[in-house]
């Protein structure tokens, strides 16, 4: 029995599927590289020694997926494939709504017809919008997005639990990632974001190589105890074994479960730069600069329920964080592209 992972080529997924095989499951990769390198698939080869199936495809071409399912025995699906830009579905909605929920809607409708009614989805804690509670626990009920990308989030949730109320045989899980950063602590395999980075972590590791001048911190004015914006950042291989743990609620009759993964712990994005300065010995060059709009003043969870219901908690501080995401980017100054 194998476990597919689209989008397993990229971030969270690579990494992810390190766990998987490390823990003894078998593994097939569907992604059609969009966002990705399949080097980070044989990177995976070389950290665990073993064999990934790949498949170069779209979850929207019914036909891969039909030949994914006739050519191995596949279990269950943990859905990762996505485009996951926040600014970028602002410009191009129907993009993102066609791929990621139209993409979803063909994934689970050919796996009904193979019957396989098993899949983790990865959502994120964007679908708390500006969260009615701190820190947010999985009750929290969801908020308003501010874009198209987090209603893709929210709306692919509905439809999978529509889905598994009208067919109690799916098991679906929803797992609402935080900030994942970080890196195999190997430094063979991390983030590689295109272009100029939207996100703090890759931001700051491109400013400490010297490939970015200086980071701006969007808001010093918001109500936070340095001004700056809170937020709950996992380690990434924390979060990958989040996903092993989860496997073990889609067991027959499981239904529908709901996890945070995060640690529970908020860092202001001014404790990010000066744990990163810390664990790295170095100076970052950074100004503060106006608020980016659509960003929640705090944002980290109560992440007790993952830890009661699937006996995984986060192992990695924010020390580990800081160290892995510098080591991955100064091994691979150019991501996969060396
Ligand atoms: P990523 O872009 O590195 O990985 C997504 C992968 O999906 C890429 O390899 C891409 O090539 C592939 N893909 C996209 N559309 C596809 C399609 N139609 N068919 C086949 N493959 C396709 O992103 P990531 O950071 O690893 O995120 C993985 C998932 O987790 C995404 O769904 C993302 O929305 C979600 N998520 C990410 C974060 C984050 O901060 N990184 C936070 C919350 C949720
Ligand atoms: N930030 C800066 N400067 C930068 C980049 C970010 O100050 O150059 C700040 C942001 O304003 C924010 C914090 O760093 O306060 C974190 O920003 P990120 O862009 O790294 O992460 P977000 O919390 O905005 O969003 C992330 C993912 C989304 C996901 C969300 C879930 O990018 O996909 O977490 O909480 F939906």
């Amino acid at each position: 029995m194998a476990i597919l992972v689209t989008g397993g080529a990229g971030f969270i997924g690579s990494h992810t599927v390190v766990e998987l095989l490390n823990a003894g499951h078998e593994v097939v990769v569907l992604d059609n590289l969009c966002n990705s390198n399949p080097k980070s698939l044989e990177r995976v080869k070389e950290i665990t020694g073993k064999e990934v199936k790949f498949y170069e495809g779209d979850i929207l071409d019914r036909d891969i997926l039909q030949k994914i399912f006739r050519e191995n025995d596949i279990e269950s699906t943990i859905h990762f494939a996505g485009l996951k830009a926040v600014g970028e579905s602002v410009h191009k909605p129907i993009e993102y709504y066609e791929n990621n929920i139209a993409g979803t809607v063909t994934l689970v409708d050919e796996m009904r017809k193979a019957g396989i009614k098993n899949i983790i989805f990865s959502s994120s804690a964007t679908v708390y919008g500006d969260p009615a509670e701190i820190p947010i626990t999985e009750n929290c009920p969801k908020g308003v997005c501010t874009n198209p990308y987090g209603w893709t989030k929210w709306m692919i949730e509905q439809i999978l639990t529509d889905l598994q109320k009208a067919d109690p045989e799916w098991n679906v899980v929803l797992l609402r990632y935080f900030n994942p950063i970080g890196a195999h602590p190997t430094g063979k395999m991390g983030e590689n974001p295109n272009g100029i980075p939207n996100n703090l972590m890759p931001y700051i590791t491109q400013v400490a190589i010297g490939k970015l001048e200086k980071l701006s911190i969007f808001g010093n004015d918001y109500d936070t105890p340095d001004g700056t914006c809170v937020r709950d950042y996992i380690h990434v291989m924390d979060l990958a074994s989040g996903h092993v743990a989860a496997l073990k609620k889609l067991a027959p009759g499981s239904g529908l479960s709901i996890y945070n993964l995060g640690t529970g712990i908020g860092y202001s994005v001014l404790d990010i730069v000066h744990n990163f300065e810390k664990a790295n010995d170095m100076k970052l060059n950074y100004v503060m600069a106006p608020r980016r709009a659509g960003d929640v003043p705090q944002c980290y969870s109560d992440a007790s329920k993952a830890e009661r219901e699937l006996g995984w908690k986060a192992k990695y501080g924010i020390f580990e964080m800081c160290r892995d995401s510098w080591n991955w980017q100064k091994s691979n100054p150019n991501g996969y592209e060396d």
